[in-house]
């Protein structure tokens, strides 16, 4: 496999079933990336335009990565997109397949390398530490590139991600389980991802607070009025995945029960709620 070879699946199934991993992992072998360079089973070149204006790294959740990062010196992250969660005290190399993403870099950050989990340009053991940070659920063969994220690296591997046996916890699944299914069929347990990494891990809930900055679907649990914002929503990849009448619907109902008081009266206590023990994991492989 070429540099830029890699699986990929459909952009999206014609009938608009969700273009989920276990959908696609029966298709072909096409060693094509889109006219912006994304790998995964999301479209950057099309989604990722706002995608840094609404996913700004979270302070509270950086400081969970930094400190299982451990003392490494030298950190790859791969997936690393707009730079969210690259800490500045540290040396990083990034590695990004979209364009898009690469584009919207700040100027303080190192430019990311052009290149896919599953087969990255580097010597075995380059670095002290890895993180990736959601993005494993986009990968397209998720084993390899794990395995290949283990191989360069000496220490710690660290993976933000979701749990797909939790997601269902958040009050999004009344009202758009499309999206749910979505992404619960897309995230790998931590049984895959352990056994991709072949080494034990430790996987911890991040509480997700009130005011999160990091426009992830739960960063909104208890300002629902923010994901009727249709930039906001697309900010999460998993909305591309579905048509155009589950929008619809997903607006009209939340809006119909916001002005109610019907979203209120299920969920209100979630409006002063410090903080929201959900989906969102950090997984460690142990030393
Ligand atoms: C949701 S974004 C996350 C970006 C960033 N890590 C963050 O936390 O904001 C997922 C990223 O994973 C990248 N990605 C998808 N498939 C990949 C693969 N096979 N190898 C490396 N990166 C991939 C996408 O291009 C995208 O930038």
């Amino acid at each position: 496999m070429t540099r830029k070879a890699r699986w990929r699946g459909p952009r999206r199934p014609a009938d608009n079933r969700p273009a989920c991993r276990g959908f696609c992992d029966n298709l072909a072998l096409v060693i094509t990336r889109s006219g912006d360079g994304s790998a995964g089973d999301a479209d950057y070149g099309t989604i990722g335009a706002s995608y840094a204006r609404y996913r700004q790294p979270d302070a509270r959740i950086a400081a969970r990565i930094s400190q299982a990062l451990g003392g490494a010196r030298s950190v790859l992250n791969v997936g690393a997109g707009a730079g969210s969660y690259e800490p500045g005290d540290r040396q990083v190399t990034p590695v990004e397949p979209s364009a898009s993403m690469r584009e919207q870099r700040p100027a303080r950050l190192a430019p990311a390398v052009d290149a896919v989990a599953e087969d990255l340009p580097f010597a075995d053991d380059s670095f002290d530490a890895a993180m990736t940070t959601f993005s494993v659920h986009q990968w397209g063969d998720l084993q390899a590139g794990l395995r290949e994220v283990r191989r360069v690296t000496r220490g710690p591997v660290v993976i933000l991600t979701c749990d797909p046996g939790r997601l269902r916890r958040f009050w999004l699944a009344g009202y758009a389980p499309e999206v749910i299914d979505t992404e619960a069929q897309r995230y790998p347990s931590v049984a895959a991802l352990r056994d991709g990494l072949g080494a034990p891990v430790t996987a911890t809930v991040v509480p997700v607070p009130l005011d999160c900055t990091d426009g992830f679907n739960e960063a909104y649990y208890g300002r629902p009025e923010a994901l009727l914002d249709p930039a906001a929503r697309l900010s999460c990849s998993a909305w591309s995945f579905v048509g155009a009448a589950v929008h619809d619907r997903f607006t009209a109902d939340l809006s119909r029960d916001l002005a109610d008081g019907t979203w209120d009266d299920r969920h209100g206590h979630l409006r002063t709620q410090p903080a929201f023990d959900g989906s969102l994991i950090l997984v460690t492989t142990r030393r």
